[in-house]
């Protein structure tokens, strides 16, 4: 073999590795709803064990490309794969906390009942034992932090201990890929902090790739490799270092946008004749 063969191999072994690494690429996706171009030719890529926070104003486009994502919409044109394949839920189960669920303070079900719903007869087999189930949840429960309200009824549970229910919900599958969008919205500091690290754990620990929408960037700062910053349909992705520029930023939104750091938060300001801009990142 000429040394230029080698490194050919060299070369296509670099990007097989990198290809089977990709749980998630989304290939200029663009989606149409009513006349509106929602999403305008979106692409990114996470890889396994990858935290990307999907960042972005109200409005901009997050949770039509989480449902893209999970086939709930059709996008008009471009791709979605997972694990390199044109997307197949049945083989591919996808982890989905979604933005709104409203659990009834009378429902009667424990958060241990709640969690056992998420299991995936396909993968399973709806045949599984009772007794595997179960300790399938208690897995579950103590992976979440939640043995201790495991018994509560999930209506009267805080915002953040139904959280972690629903979490360990969408993961007692398995699955390669967790979606959450906006999981931070209803909790308070301290509980938003105790769910990311969590996250970033579960991340960790089983090599998920994990997408998670919010319009608030300075909780994810500590635990986020990269970040898909919408605005507009539009989207710039990379590492935090690489988007949350105002070179970068200001292109996306289509006018002069700042950036600063102040005592290690990121604040994105609009410029003064658009005070009003939706600021995707400095409050809260
Ligand atoms: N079925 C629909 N028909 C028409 N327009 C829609 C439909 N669903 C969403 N939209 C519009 O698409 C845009 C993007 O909505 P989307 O819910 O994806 O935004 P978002 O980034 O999740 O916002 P938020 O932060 O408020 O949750 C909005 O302007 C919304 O009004
Ligand atoms: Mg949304």
């Amino acid at each position: 073999m000429t040394s230029e063969h080698a490194t050919d191999a060299v070369l296509a072994q670099d990007m097989l590795t990198q290809d089977t690494r990709d749980i998630l690429r989304v290939d200029r996706v663009s989606v149409t709803l009513s006349g509106r171009r929602v999403l305008d030719e979106v692409s990114f890529t996470i890889g396994a064990g990858q935290f990307t926070g999907l960042i972005g104003p109200n409005g901009a486009g997050k949770t039509t490309l989480l449902r893209v994502i999970l086939g709930l919409q059709r996008p008009g044109s471009g791709q979605v794969a997972i694990l390199g394949k044109p997307r197949d839920p049945r083989r591919t189960p996808i982890g989905y906390v979604p933005q709104k669920v409203l659990l009834d303070d009378d429902l009667p079900m424990r958060a241990r009942d709640l969690i056992a719903l998420g299991i995936d007869g396909h993968r399973y087999g709806l045949r599984r034992r009772s007794a595997r189930r179960a300790e399938a949840v208690r897995e579950m429960l103590h992976a979440v932090d939640a043995d201790r309200f495991a018994d509560a009824r999930v209506g009267n549970l805080s915002g953040g201990e139904q959280q972690r229910v629903l979490i360990a919900h969408a993961l007692i599958s398995r699955p390669r890929l967790l979606l959450l969008d906006e999981p931070l919205a209803n909790l308070d500091l301290r509980s938003g902090q105790e769910i990311i690290s969590l996250l970033a754990r579960l991340t960790r620990e089983q090599q998920i790739a994990v997408l998670l929408s919010a319009h608030e960037m300075n909780p994810l700062l500590p635990v986020m490799d990269h970040v898909v910053y919408l605005a507009a349909g539009r989207a710039a992705s990379g590492t935090t270092r690489e988007v949350v520029r105002s070179e970068v930023l200001s292109a996306l939104y289509g006018h002069h946008v700042d950036v600063l750091e102040v005592g290690g938060r990121v604040l994105v300001v609009a410029g003064p004749d658009d005070a009003t801009m939706a600021d995707a990142a400095g409050a809260g």
